[in-house]
């Protein structure tokens, strides 16, 4: 049996980007036969950089609607709150201990993310070791991800083979990364400074939320960047963004389809981006009926993370008694520890 676990940041409300890379694989894994799936809304993590709790609570509330509306099973999985489960910030201490500041100045997303900040906090610094103690909390064997997360994967492997030597290879189970080729990373809708479209991340402002209104989303998909090509003239799609992101969520016949437009003079950018809209409303339609159920009945979400967190916090208990002892630490005292 393998135990897949993954989770998102709730710093805003889920993106394409997300689903196609984090939540959809997720869930293809969590129902194949002999998988078990922890997923989880890394709200400890967003605090690296929101700090309005209004804020917080409710993209909290809209990351948990965004997997449920996705069709995550909560009664066959485990989904919770990561500040739900307190036991990840003492385990994450534990890892700090055993792994050389030298190789987490090297972390790839630290740079992306500190170029793009005023302030940066040492919360954003430490934030692959809360990473590691989210995996390592639960035995976790598999942990899909978008390409740019494997480094931090790596890291968690590092550290926990690091303490495996130390203190015996029972003390962690060794995860390992699994990113989906067909979407590695998704593209965002605008070019940037060098004139590239960069990966959608909220962090860019480049994203597509499926779970917005009918009339955002779709201002938001016209304003994507493409090239000044006249309508009479025949396009490329293996450059334009519009056919990119099509192909990613329309059936291959649909895609082909597309392809031909491009191919003959007189499409538009218009028409195609016409053309992506239907396919987000056709593909993700009932997921955001599921997502504004939800959102709406915020009682039904915080019961289910509830449940989430009691099923969660068994295995968090279990997995830091046994690191403690490794360690020279007693059992957590509160919950009847040893004398
Ligand atoms: P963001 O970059 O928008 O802050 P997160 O870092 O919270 O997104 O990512 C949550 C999950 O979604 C991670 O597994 C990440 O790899 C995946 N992901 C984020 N953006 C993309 C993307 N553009 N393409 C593919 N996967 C992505
Ligand atoms: N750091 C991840 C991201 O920004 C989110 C995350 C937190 C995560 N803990 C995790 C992903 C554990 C996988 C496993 O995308």
């Amino acid at each position: 049996m393998a135990r897949i676990l993954t989770g998102i940041q709730s710093t805003n409300v889920p993106h394409l980007g997300n689903m196609l890379g984090a939540i959809l694989p997720g869930i293809e894994l969590a129902n194949t036969p002999g998988n078990e799936a922890f997923f989880f809304i890394a709200d400890f993590h967003s605090l690296t950089t929101v700090h309005d709790p209004e804020v917080l609570r409710e993209n909290t509330y809209a990351t948990a609607a965004a997997w449920l509306a996705c069709g995550f099973d909560t009664e066959k999985g485990f989904f919770y709150r990561q500040s739900d489960i307190p036991e990840v910030t003492e385990l994450t201490w534990f890892l700090t201990c055993f792994f050389p500041f030298s190789r987490l100045e090297l972390a790839h997303s630290f740079k992306d993310k500190a170029d793009n900040l005023s302030q940066v906090s040492s919360g954003l610094f430490f934030y692959p070791m809360l990473m590691a103690a989210d995996i390592l909390m639960y035995d976790a064997n598999v942990v899909p991800v978008g390409k740019d997360q494997r480094q931090h994967i790596e890291f968690t492997r590092d550290v926990a083979e690091r303490i495996n030597n130390r203190f015996g290879a029972e003390t962690f189970v060794i995860p390992e990364a699994r990113t989906e080729e067909s979407v590695q990373v998704v593209p965002g809708i605008f070019k940037d400074a060098e004139g590239n479209f960069a990966k959608m991340s909220k962090s860019y402002g480049n994203t597509i939320v499926v779970f917005e209104d009918d009339k955002k989303l779709r201002k938001r998909i016209m304003s994507i960047q493409t090239d000044t090509t006249p309508m009479e003239e025949v396009k490329n799609p293996d450059t334009c963004l519009v056919y990119t992101l099509y192909s990613l969520i329309a059936t291959a016949e649909q895609t082909a389809e597309l392809r031909e437009a491009y191919l003959k003079p007189g499409m538009g950018y218009g028409w195609a981006k016409e053309q992506l809209y239907k396919a987000i409303l056709e593909r993700f339609g009932e997921a955001r009926e599921r997502y504004n159920f939800y959102m709406g009945n915020k009682k039904e979400l915080d019961l289910k993370l509830q449940e989430g967190a009691e099923k969660a916090g068994t295995v968090a208990y279990e997995v830091l008694s046994r690191v403690r002892s490794k360690l020279g630490y007693k059992k957590l005292a509160y919950f009847g520890g040893e004398i």
